[in-house]
């Protein structure tokens, strides 16, 4: 099929569906100049996750991972929402959209309009404290030494999922919750092969989802969860998206 009848197929879905749901990854903020973390010019081509992103890591020595943090924050800060973000909000104010469930933390979703975003690996613009749990915006805690403590001399860790470490209970809650009720999973952007958010796809397929999937390559779900597979880049396939639909 061509990639215009695919295009097709997805607006149909989502024309048809009751309730919608999109799962998104580090390759939706790409075209933000954000890297992702697997694939060619991956981050952890560059940084050993067991190095960096693991609690126990952290937890070791909090200097190094806050100052691999302090470079990667920069990027992040200065990015703004691209039009694969604005297109999923687009469909949220339209209505065929209910929820975003994304794995990313850098807050594009919201800046760009989303409304329901659902932050599975939690958010890197707040801090918590590894001692008494308390948690602080980013841009009130300065930067100067490495690590920053709060005031009870915890250290402070950015507020995002390490490896080894639980998913945030409420997020996981609702991301389940849609999971199971959705009619419709759009799988964008995403390797699918970090747990537990990987298992969502087929969690949605299991109660009877069909499933998107919008990736430039292909990935495991493309042969076994994907009932459609949109092998473009994120911002492509939600312009597509949009203009069958009419914007
Ligand atoms: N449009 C669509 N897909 C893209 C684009 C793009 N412009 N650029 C890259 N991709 C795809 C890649 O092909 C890849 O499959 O996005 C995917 C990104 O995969 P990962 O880097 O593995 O990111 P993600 O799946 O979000 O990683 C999950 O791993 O280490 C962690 O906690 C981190 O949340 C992250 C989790």
């Amino acid at each position: 099929m061509s990639r215009k009848a695919l295009t097709e197929k997805v607006a149909e879905l989502l024309r048809s569906s009751r309730l919608a749901v999109a799962l998104t990854g580090a390759g939706l903020s790409v075209e933000s100049g954000i890297p992702a973390f697997r694939g060619s010019q991956g981050l952890w081509d560059r940084y050993d996750p067991l190095e960096y992103a693991h609690i126990e890591a952290f937890r070791a020595d909090p200097k190094k991972v806050w100052e691999m943090l302090a470079e990667l924050g920069g990027l992040v800060e200065r990015a703004q929402p691209n039009a694969a973000h604005r297109g999923l909000a687009r469909l949220e104010e339209m209505g065929y959209l209910r929820a975003v469930i994304t794995q990313n933390i850098d807050a594009l979703h919201q800046r760009a309009g989303s409304r329901e975003v659902i932050e599975f690996h939690g958010n890197g613009q707040r801090l918590i404290c590894l001692g008494c749990g308390r948690r602080y915006a980013q841009d009130a805690v300065a930067l100067g030494t490495l690590p920053p403590r709060c005031s009870c001399r915890g250290v402070l860790k950015p507020d995002v999922v390490f490896f080894g470490e639980p998913i945030p209970t409420e997020a996981s809650e609702k991301a389940l919750a849609y999971c199971r009720r959705c009619d419709l999973l759009l799988v964008i952007g995403t390797s699918a092969v970090v747990a537990p958010a990987s298992h969502l796809p087929l969690i949605a397929k299991q109660q009877g989802a069909r499933v998107v999937e919008i990736n430039l390559e292909r990935t495991h779900l493309s042969d076994t969860v994907a009932d459609v597979v949109l092998e473009t880049s994120a911002s492509q396939a939600l312009n597509d998206i949009l203009e069958f639909l009419g914007r």
